[in-house]
């Protein structure tokens, strides 16, 4: 059997179906392809679900596992359990509701810059995570649009909602929801006298925004909640052990200037590539509204974010005292994390050239989501209770990075210590995030971006291995 043959017969195996002929509409060349492309989807399956199953990848070191870790490995705590992000996202909830009035004007100027209405009005919300956040915002779009169609006397739109998050995120648990949601919106219907909110349809789109994600100018308003500080990856260097952050899990007080320097570099390439797809994908008129956890100081090592990860960071060093944790494992434990000024993102979008600033506001939110008090002194429910809603909320959106990277059977006690160690941060000072939003239209005028078309890999390195299996 020639190698071309094997490695049919294999691309059959592995997709466990040995009798069907196969893309019997193709060439036999095109057909080849085709199981060479199957072949190569099995073997990245094969590495993601040996990274989801917390098992080190035959791969471990190199930057390929690295690159897509992220977007193999990172989600939110799925599902409707007491640890889930469902039950755990008040604090991303408090800034959709805070950015509610941004979100409206953004929608009230897309309708108002088109001379004439689209019929199919197209709304992405990018990072939407498995809540009720996500069916939140989805409402809220639902009826700005329908307040100003009765307003203005348009004729009637539908909206097209794609959802998107990375592929681990739990979107069944938001197509679950879907159909009371319905319920919901049609009761909002008829309180309003009958058949008065647009027609809308809802769609999952798994995939990284760092990548393609919808045709060219086809998109009227982008959103995106609390996710623009995760990071792509972690910076190579770190990852190739060329730089150590001993001791901290992202940037620290004490981390070395190389390795915040490494961050800052991370987080404007990513951005700035973000921009540049976006650009690509809305329409003329089309705006976004971005919510970012952010920091108020200029120095990334005093970020409020960081600060609270730096309490996780010593719980983990408490664990290892107790040799719960392997120090090696520790050390090469960095968050693909970083949380910009609002300079440093104003920088990054001048820079591009391709977006105009609308808008830009400041807001600050207790580190304890049931907190809503004002009062910058003392924490409303005591500063136990607040170590542990933190810890709560925190777990849900870790949990997955740090059952990878450190096993599963640490988390409980992780988590009580780190419970423990806000409490008495909070006791002392009562810290608040920052959390910047920027409205952002695109620049009439722009120089047009050209980033690859395709869903391509951002990894060199896949791309490689893909043109060595096609020459096979
Ligand atoms: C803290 S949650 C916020 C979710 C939601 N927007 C909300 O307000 O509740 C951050 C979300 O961003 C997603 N995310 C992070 N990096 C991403 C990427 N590169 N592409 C798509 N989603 C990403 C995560 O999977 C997660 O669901």
């Amino acid at each position: 059997m020639g190698a071309k043959a094997a490695i049919q017969v294999n691309a059959y195996q592995i997709l466990g179906d040995n009798s069907r002929p196969g893309f019997p509409f193709l060439s036999h060349q095109k057909r080849q392809k085709s199981h060479l492309i199957f072949l190569k989807l099995s073997q990245r399956r094969h590495e993601a679900t040996e990274l989801l199953a917390g098992h080190q990848p035959k791969l471990q070191r190199s930057t390929h596992v690295h690159a897509t870790e992220v977007e193999h490995v990172f989600h939110m705590k799925g599902g409707n359990g007491e640890t889930s992000y469902a039950k755990n996202s008040r604090l991303q909830r408090k800034a959709i509701l805070e950015t509610k009035p941004l979100l409206e004007m953004a929608i009230a100027e897309v309708c108002m810059s088109m001379t004439a209405l689209p019929r199919t009005m197209v709304v992405a919300d990018l990072g939407c995570s498995c809540g009720p956040n996500a069916l939140l915002f989805v409402s809220e779009v639902i009826c700005t649009v329908a307040d100003r169609l009765k307003t203005f006397g348009h004729n009637p739109v539908e909206i097209q909602f794609f959802l998107n998050d990375l592929p681990g995120n739990d979107f069944n648990h938001v197509f679950r929801s879907l159909a009371e949601f319905h319920m919901c919106m049609a009761e909002e219907g008829s309180a309003e006298g009958g058949d008065q909110l647009p027609a809308y349809y809802i769609a999952g789109l798994p995939g990284s925004f760092y990548r393609r994600l919808l045709p060219c100018r086809s998109v009227h308003l982008f959103h995106s909640s609390y996710c623009l500080m995760w990071c792509s990856q972690v910076p190579e260097e770190l990852l190739e052990g060329k730089y150590v952050n001993e001791g901290k899990i992202c940037i620290g007080a004490t981390t070395p200037p190389a390795v915040v320097k490494l961050y800052q570099e991370q987080f404007h390439r990513d951005f700035s590539r973000f921009l540049e797809l976006r650009s690509m994908e809305l329409v003329p008129g089309g705006q976004m509204v971005l919510t970012i956890l952010g920091r108020k100081h200029r120095d990334p090592r005093t970020g409020e974010l960081f600060t609270l990860y730096a309490l996780l960071a010593q719980a983990l060093q408490c664990l290892l005292l107790e040799g719960r944790v392997e120090k090696e494992k520790l050390d090469g434990f960095n968050l693909p994390l970083y949380t910009p000024s609002v300079e440093e993102v104003a920088a990054a979008v001048e820079a591009g050239g391709l977006f105009d600033v609308r808008r830009v506001q400041l807001f600050q939110s207790n580190w304890d989501p049931h907190d809503d008090s004002e009062d910058s002194n003392a924490v409303t429910g005591g500063a136990r209770e607040s170590g542990e809603n933190v810890a709560r909320v925190t777990r849900a959106v870790l949990e997955a990075l740090l059952v990878q990277h450190l096993g599963e059977c640490v988390l409980d006690e992780l988590f009580v210590v780190f419970a423990r160690l806000v409490a008495a941060h909070l006791e002392e000072e009562k810290t608040k995030f920052t959390v910047i939003v920027l409205v952002l239209s695109l620049r009439e005028g722009r120089k047009e971006a050209s980033v690859p078309r395709a869903p391509a890999s951002v990894d060199g390195h896949a791309h490689a291995k893909m043109r060595v299996a096609s020459e096979v």
